[in-house]
């Protein structure tokens, strides 16, 4: 393997060991258990106390689906799905027909297990594999959709060209994520990176330079960071309460849950990341065209 190869292997691994470093599935039930719930009867409710790992929690998948009027029927790929919360949210509200694909093997074991265990085996498909390599056909989707994940890629123009590939002519892209701000260095750890060598935070310009680079148009640029700030103050009060709940995030972060939300907050506070929601567009078919 040649050393950009090899890097890129490096960074995977140390991802999986980031996002994964125990079995997730087995800590997923075990805190189902100790907080008192049935794993055999568990509904979608129970799950996303934790199963959506973003800035705003369901609240946030939903009001983005109500942004771009998703359709039912609509094919979405979810990149860097997680353990499939926003998946099965798109799936079971908005009648939308989802493959989630993830990094993580860990999280998509725990996809699968999970979407089982809420009477919704079968309904999506989970696929294990990378944003930059991306294991699915051309032009077979009609939205991409993606919640904080690509502040894990080191190569936004590459995932910007992997999205316009997958996407069917006059496709969408809908994306959360953190970007960089001007008020200093990122704290670390955080939620998608315990050191800055998993961390890839783009600028906004560069964001928006990787899609242009694609051909694909911008639609919507939303900055949500006070949005984000609420949710993790509530986040931070509950996990820093002795009675606080159950489960929660800490169910899938099981190290420093505590440090991260705090950095994550004053990463946002003080300006230096920003939370937003964007949209890009794939040109249409042209009329007549072969
Ligand atoms: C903060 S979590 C968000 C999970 C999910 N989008 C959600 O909102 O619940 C970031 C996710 O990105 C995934 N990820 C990181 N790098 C990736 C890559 N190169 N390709 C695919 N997924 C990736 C991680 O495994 C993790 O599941």
């Amino acid at each position: 393997m040649d050393s950009a190869v090899n890097r890129a292997h490096a960074l995977d691994e140390a991802l999986n060991r980031h996002y994964a470093p125990e079995d997730v599935s087995a800590r997923i039930l075990h805190s189902l258990r100790a907080a008192g719930l049935d794993p055999e009867h568990l509904t979608r409710d129970d799950a996303a106390l934790f199963d959506e790992f973003h800035g705003g929690g369901r609240e946030s998948t939903r009001a983005v689906a109500r942004a771009i009027a998703l359709a039912p029927g609509t094919r979405v790929l979810d990149i860097g799905c997680g353990i499939g919360g926003p998946a099965r949210t798109l799936t079971a509200e908005c009648g939308a027909v989802v493959t989630g694909v993830d990094l993580t093997h860990e999280f998509i074991t725990a996809a699968v297990m999970l979407s089982e265990r809420v009477g919704m085996g079968g309904q999506i498909e989970f696929l294990q594999g990378s944003a930059l390599d991306l294991p699915v056909p051309d032009a077979s989707f009609d939205l991409v959709w993606s919640q904080n994940m690509l502040m894990n890629l080191p190569d936004k123009p590459q995932f910007a060209r992997e999205v316009a590939r997958v996407l069917k002519p006059g496709g969408r892209c809908a994306i959360e994520a953190v970007v960089a701000g001007e008020g200093g260095d990122i704290l670390y750890p955080c939620f998608w990176a315990s050191e800055a060598a998993l961390s890839f935070v783009p600028t906004a310009v560069e964001l928006r330079a990787a899609f242009a680079q694609a051909d694909m148009t911008e639609t919507h640029w939303q900055d949500n960071t006070s949005k984000v700030l609420a949710h993790a103050q509530r986040r931070l009060a509950g996990l820093e309460r002795s009675d606080g709940p159950a489960l929660g995030i800490g169910v899938l972060v099981p190290d420093r849950v505590t440090e991260k939300t705090r950095n994550g907050l004053r990463n946002n506070e003080e300006g230096r990341t920003a939370a937003i929601q964007a949209v890009w567009q794939k040109a249409p078919a042209e009329i007549g065209g072969v």
